[in-house]
């Protein structure tokens, strides 16, 4: 394993304990609300600062991008964290969330750490070295197609400018795919792409955190992952994951209707 990668495996599994300690307490979360429908707890601030004092241990001049804590720092590599996705899933008790932890290099991911402190699963990814679920190697399908697909996606509940569109996709996609899942952990999504658990995954607008490890992950394994116009700006965080053919009729069914 590459010594980041052993770095970031450290802290998402020391975060990893640390949440289900307090997530397991039996007073009330405190929540805090950020935006419509976008919450945080102490528990996700205190996630976020105990991997980051992992990695400043280690590398004390990297910079950090988190979700909680923002931008600090001034270097070219930037670890991007996420330090619970699924907050709300965890608020809820909705055992499925995760911590999601990558690694920028220059303008490029180059390692990608996705844990599940529930099911103990551990996903990892180094640029051109292949993507692994507890480290056996995990490789996305190619030959499923659509009406044979699983796909995951998440709901556009922050953003409704998004709504109008994605119930349009959604509309078509219904009686073309074998199912749909919206699951509430992004990360979780994409890692599930790259295990092959679901055929592929689209969702708007979202944030560099939910998707820096989680495309690597993808791609790592052998999948596609692009915006709404088969390209890879992800300025404005609009993922389409999956494997060749599922992305591929994906792409065509999502552009129809942005196009309607
Ligand atoms: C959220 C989850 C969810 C997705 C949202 C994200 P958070 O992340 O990944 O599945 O639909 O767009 O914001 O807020 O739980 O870290
Ligand atoms: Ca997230
Ligand atoms: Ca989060």
């Amino acid at each position: 394993m590459h010594p980041l990668v052993n770095i970031g495996v450290k802290a998402a599994r020391k975060a990893g304990a640390l949440m289900i300690n307090s997530l397991n307490r039996e007073a009330p979360l405190e929540v805090f609300s950020k935006g419509p429908h976008d919450y945080v707890t102490q528990v996700d601030r205190d996630v976020e600062a105990c991997i980051i004092d992992v990695i400043h241990k280690a590398y004390p001049h990297h910079a950090i991008l988190g979700e909680e804590s923002g931008h600090s720092g001034d270097n070219d590599i930037c670890w991007i964290i996420d330090p619970i996705d699924g907050t709300t899933n965890a608020i809820h008790g909705f055992p499925h969330y995760a911590v999601s932890i990558a690694v920028r290099m220059g303008n490029d991911v180059s390692h990608a750490i996705i844990y599940d402190p529930l099911r103990d699963e551990l996903f990892t990814a180094s640029k051109g070295a292949g993507a692994y679920l507890n480290q056996r190697r995990i490789r996305v399908p190619n030959q499923v197609r659509l009406s044979d697909a699983l796909i995951g996606t998440g709901f556009p509940f922050k953003d409704m400018r998004h709504l109008d569109a994605y119930l349009r996709i959604f509309k078509e996609l219904c009686p073309a795919a074998a199912g749909i899942r919206r699951a509430g952990a992004a990360t979780l999504d994409l890692a599930y792409v790259a295990a092959g658990r679901l055929d592929g995954f689209f969702e708007f607008g979202l944030q560099p955190w939910d998707f820096a490890a989680g495309n690597l992950l993808v791609s790592e394994a052998g999948g596609f992952v692009t915006d709404f116009k088969g390209g890879n700006d992800f300025s404005h965080g609009n993922i389409l994951a999956g494997s060749g053919r599922v992305h591929k009729e994906l792409l065509v069914l999502i552009q129809q209707q942005l196009r309607s």
